[in-house]
């Protein structure tokens, strides 16, 4: 009997994932679902919790759900604990996005300064997660979608003692149902070669039925046959046809903020002075979410939740998940150590990349190296977040700013001191370390 324990419980998300167990129970018969959250989260817990009750009762499943604001009740012998937790909550993730365009630089939850921050504010939080867990559950399986997965990865692998650490995102599964979307086909016919880093993966090969398709389907997107697919938190700027038939690569969604880097600011100049920025927008969107959630006629997941940019994420979790317990081996693209699959990045960093899920865990499809043309910024990339887990663990201040610095979306050592200024100062509350 399965016994998971979500952190973070309280979460819109919820839904999601309580609806990946039902869909799978008969594989993966989870008994416990510990639904843990934080005092000030404790609204939103029962809420979300009382929509998961009522889910498990119309499938008709002994799923026992538990609510807890007791982190180490509910780590007590956990066989998967999964983490989507949001430290300082949207309002955080609000400064995240509005300082950095002050300085006419990105302001992005996951990239630039507001994915650095976002780290700085987590990854202790992360590492304290993984003390309780090596002390109450030694043997569970920590699967992290909180932001940035990447870099939280990263900390957890060289910043702590513990190994079974997955990363996991949706953006990986959001371009295959794109693809599989636009060809019209169903999605088990697409197979994806993915490899680099979090919300910094290429697909370096498309399969239809099998049968390589790369080509084929960069013409497309190129002529402007189908569009070069998004999630909903990025807005669907069409890529340069010249430039994406020369890359003979398919980039993920975030890419954009790097090869289009002036678009997307002016994108996102224009959204925060209207609409607000993607954190505002999701306030509003979570406040409706949450009064659906309280209908106690509401017994499955609402449609409204895809408007949010994690869809399909319980898919990505609950297969998982399901292919540890089972043993399953097929192939999934998660955040694990390199361990020598990607060439050109050291070796006990976490990438995003294929691999065959086992009951030991991923084991990463070597690839030999990224093209040339790809390989540079996803080792900036890779710089940017060891110096950044390392500030975060540190709290040393010339460490943020060099992680900060080396950013590719900051212009200069100048700029990169009053964005990490005017943040260290608006964070604060969350920044203990510093
Ligand atoms: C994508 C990313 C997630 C991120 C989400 C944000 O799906 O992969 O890592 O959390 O977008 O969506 P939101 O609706 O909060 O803007
Ligand atoms: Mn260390
Ligand atoms: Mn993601």
């Amino acid at each position: 009997d399965v016994k998971i324990v979500t952190i973070g419980g309280g979460s819109s998300y919820t839904p999601e994932l309580v609806e990946g167990f039902i869909k799978r129970y008969d594989s993966l018969p989870v008994r416990e679902l510990w639904l843990v959250d934080i005092p000030e989260g404790q609204e939103k817990l029962e809420t979300v919790g009382g929509l998961a009750k009522r889910m498990i009762k119309e499938a008709g499943l002994p799923i026992d759900v538990h609510l807890t604001l007791d982190r180490r009740e509910a780590l007590k012998d956990a066989d998967f604990v999964t983490t989507q937790l949001r430290v300082g909550l949207l309002e955080a993730r609000a400064k995240d996005e509005r300082i950095p365009l002050k300085y006419g630089v990105i302001g992005q939850e996951t990239n630039g300064p507001g994915g650095l921050f976002k780290g700085l504010r987590t990854i202790p939080v992360i590492l304290d997660i993984v003390k309780d867990m090596e002390e109450l559950c030694p043997n569970a399986w920590l699967i992290n979608f909180t932001n940035p997965a990447g870099m939280v990865t990263e900390a957890v692998l060289r910043h702590s003692d513990w190994k079974k650490i997955i990363g996991l995102c949706n953006v990986p599964v959001g371009m295959k149902m794109g693809i599989a979307d636009q060809l019209g086909v169903d999605p088990e016919r697409i197979q994806i070669d993915f490899a680099g880093l979090n919300h910094m993966i290429y697909g370096l090969n498309v399969y239809l039925d099998g049968e390589i398709y790369t080509d084929q389907y960069i013409e497309k997107i190129a002529s402007g046959d189908v569009s070069s697919g998004t999630m909903r938190n990025i807005v669907d700027l069409k890529w340069e046809p010249d430039f994406l038939k020369a890359l003979q690569a398919i980039p993920c969604p975030y890419h954009r903020y790097y090869y289009k880097t002036s678009e997307m600011f002016e994108e996102e100049s224009k959204a925060a002075a209207e609409e607000g920025t993607r954190a505002e927008v999701v306030q509003k969107l979570e406040k409706d979410l949450f009064e659906l959630y309280k209908d106690e006629d509401l017994t499955i997941k609402p449609p409204q939740l895809e408007e949010r940019g994690g869809a399909y994420y319980s898919d990505a979790a609950c297969s998982l998940i399901d292919s540890i317990y089972n043993d399953r081996r097929d192939i999934q693209p998660v955040n694990t150590i390199n361990n020598g699959a990607i060439a050109s990045i050291p070796d006990d960093s976490a990438v995003e990349i294929n691999s065959v899920i086992t009951k030991e865990g991923p084991k990463p499809i070597a690839i030999g190296d990224l093209p040339v043309a790809t390989r540079g910024l996803v080792q900036q990339i890779k710089s940017f977040e060891r110096v950044a887990a390392e500030a975060a663990v540190t709290g040393n201040y010339q460490t943020a700013l060099l992680a900060m610095t080396i950013n590719p979306l900051v212009p200069s050592d100048i700029i990169a001191k009053e964005i990490l200024d005017e943040m260290l100062k608006a964070h604060q509350e969350y920044l203990p370390q510093f």
